[in-house]
């Protein structure tokens, strides 16, 4: 069974220009252990499946349907809390506070029981990601770009969920960083058996998916 899946899915901003259906009739079928991708022109609607996905936004008709149960159902933000880590274009990261700061928040908010202290497993959350320890302690405010990438995807792993959504995890990154951020995704994919699902425009990255899915304005 797949553990998330699009059942005739269609979207319509209520503010949309033309009235125009953003994602139409689309049924698509996620499974943990695979990456995946999710392509198409600016304006096609990306950001607007992810969010769909994240429960972020309800279908106008159609179902997102995670682990067998119709994601309206159940409560979104704990869903996002729980089992599906969001990377945003944006980080969303707080600038004032520090990266295990950042991290801890997400997994308090979660209210799950972890094993561990919970800054012990955000400290490993971003060893995973291969931030330097140095960092762990700065205020987001203080690091780099790509540092706050990898934040920022330490972050949607601490609260072990099933499954990661990314838009476009590897912008506005040079070549380097971009190849270790794709091996995180990578990782997280085939050896921890998560369902990753990034958005990218990327050939690199699209060199490396299990399945591709293309939305067209
Ligand atoms: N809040 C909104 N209200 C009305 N229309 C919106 C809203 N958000 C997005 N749209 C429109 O929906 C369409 C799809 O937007 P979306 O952000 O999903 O595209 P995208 O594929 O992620 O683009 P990009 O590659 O530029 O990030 C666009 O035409 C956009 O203008
Ligand atoms: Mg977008």
């Amino acid at each position: 069974m797949s553990i998330l899946k699009l059942n005739k899915v269609s979207y319509k901003y209520a503010n949309g220009r033309n009235n125009r259906e953003v994602i139409k009739d689309k049924s698509y079928k996620f499974d943990t252990g695979k990456l995946y991708g999710i392509v198409g022109k600016s304006g096609s609607g990306k950001t607007t499946l992810l969010s769909l996905l994240s429960g972020l936004t309800k279908p106008t008709s159609g179902q997102v349907i995670y682990n067998g149960e119709n994601l309206t159902k159940i409560n979104s933000a704990d869903y996002r809390a729980r089992n599906c880590g969001v990377i945003f274009q944006s980080f969303n990261l707080l600038p004032q506070l520090s990266a295990v700061e950042n991290i801890v928040l997400a997994m308090d908010i979660s209210g799950k029981k972890f094993r561990q202290s919970k800054i012990k497993l955000a400290k490993e959350s971003l060893a995973i990601v291969k931030l330097a320890e140095e960092y762990a302690n700065k205020k987001i405010l203080h690091l780099s770009g790509g540092e706050q990438q990898r934040v920022a995807i330490a972050r949607a792993l601490s609260i072990q969920p099933d499954i990661i959504l990314a838009d476009e995890p590897t912008g506005n990154l040079d070549a380097e960083t971009q190849n270790d951020i794709i091996n995180i995704f990578d990782s997280l994919a085939h050896q921890m058996n998560k369902c990753v699902i990034i958005v990218t425009h990327s050939p690199e990255v699209a060199k490396r998916l299990d399945a591709i899915y293309e939305l067209k304005k």
